[in-house]
């Protein structure tokens, strides 16, 4: 119970890693609130996450509503934001400009301003966990964009580390992972898809997503690390 009594918002907590995120701080003791856009995914969080885990609708895009979240929460000590909505995979010459700047504003601005409506209220002693992935280092054809937004991120850590010190501010960078992210593909072509990438990995498999959530935890409670990028990729990098 390391984080016993710690406040954490996980923005994206309702789903996938930001879910088993939630789960994990939870058993570490923590007070955790998770939020997202949609009610339902909000009710669904909550009834899963039990009585002590708080839920919110928001979205992060939207620098006023984020503003106005953080200051009825008020002080706490751990920020995690999984969200992401808007992708930009497909072929560099195929992408419209403005789909690109979607998943820009989704994924790099949403994580940005999040942790600008966070700020005044996360106690010097806390932590900030973005998230990015693995295109970053190693794109897949038809992920250019995404490999922008990915090392955007993690730029913007390592720069946020020097600025924001004493508070620790650190990325997740996953490979794939078994998430709702990928509920849009019909089942078998999921499993297909699961098992190619599985297969061109070092270790043969998928990621659950408790075993990304690790990380988050990992970096909630180290005192000694910032501006550092976790890579949870099951050798992908490598392969
Ligand atoms: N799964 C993978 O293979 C993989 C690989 C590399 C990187 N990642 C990254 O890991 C992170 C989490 O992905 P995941 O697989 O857990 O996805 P997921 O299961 O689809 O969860 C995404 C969460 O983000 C929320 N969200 C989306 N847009 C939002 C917005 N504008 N404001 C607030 N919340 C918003 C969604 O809820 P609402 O719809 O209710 O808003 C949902 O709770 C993302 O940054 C993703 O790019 C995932």
């Amino acid at each position: 119970m390391s984080l016993q009594n710690h406040r954490a918002v996980i923005v994206g907590g309702t789903s996938g890693i930001g879910l088993a995120v939630a789960k994990s701080l939870l058993t570490q003791g923590a007070q955790v609130i998770v939020a997202s856009r949609s009610q339902n995914k909000v009710d669904e969080a909550k009834k899963k996450l039990g009585q002590k885990a708080q839920g919110h609708v928001l979205d992060f895009r939207d620098e006023s509503q984020t503003k106005q979240f953080f200051k009825n929460f008020g002080p706490f000590e751990h920020l995690v934001v999984t969200a992401a909505g808007d992708s930009a995979m497909t072929s560099f010459d195929a992408l419209p400009i403005d789909t690109a700047r979607a998943a820009f504003d989704s994924k790099f601005w949403g994580q940005y301003l999040t942790v600008k409506a966070a700020l005044p209220f996360i106690k010097k002693s806390g932590s900030i966990t973005l998230t990015s992935g693995a295109f970053s280092i190693r794109p897949a054809q038809g992920t250019s964009t995404v490999a922008a937004i990915n090392s955007a991120i993690e730029g913007l850590v390592r720069g946020l580390a020097v600025d924001l010190a004493p508070i620790r501010i650190n990325a997740v960078s996953p490979g794939v992972v078994d998430t709702p992210i990928f509920s849009g593909m019909d089942e078998e072509s999921r499993e297909a898809m699961f098992q190619a990438i599985a297969q061109s990995m070092l270790l043969k498999h998928i990621a659950k997503p408790e075993e990304i959530a690790e990380a988050y935890v990992y970096l909630a409670n180290n005192t000694f690390t910032t501006g550092t990028v976790i890579h949870i990729e099951g050798g992908a990098i490598l392969s």
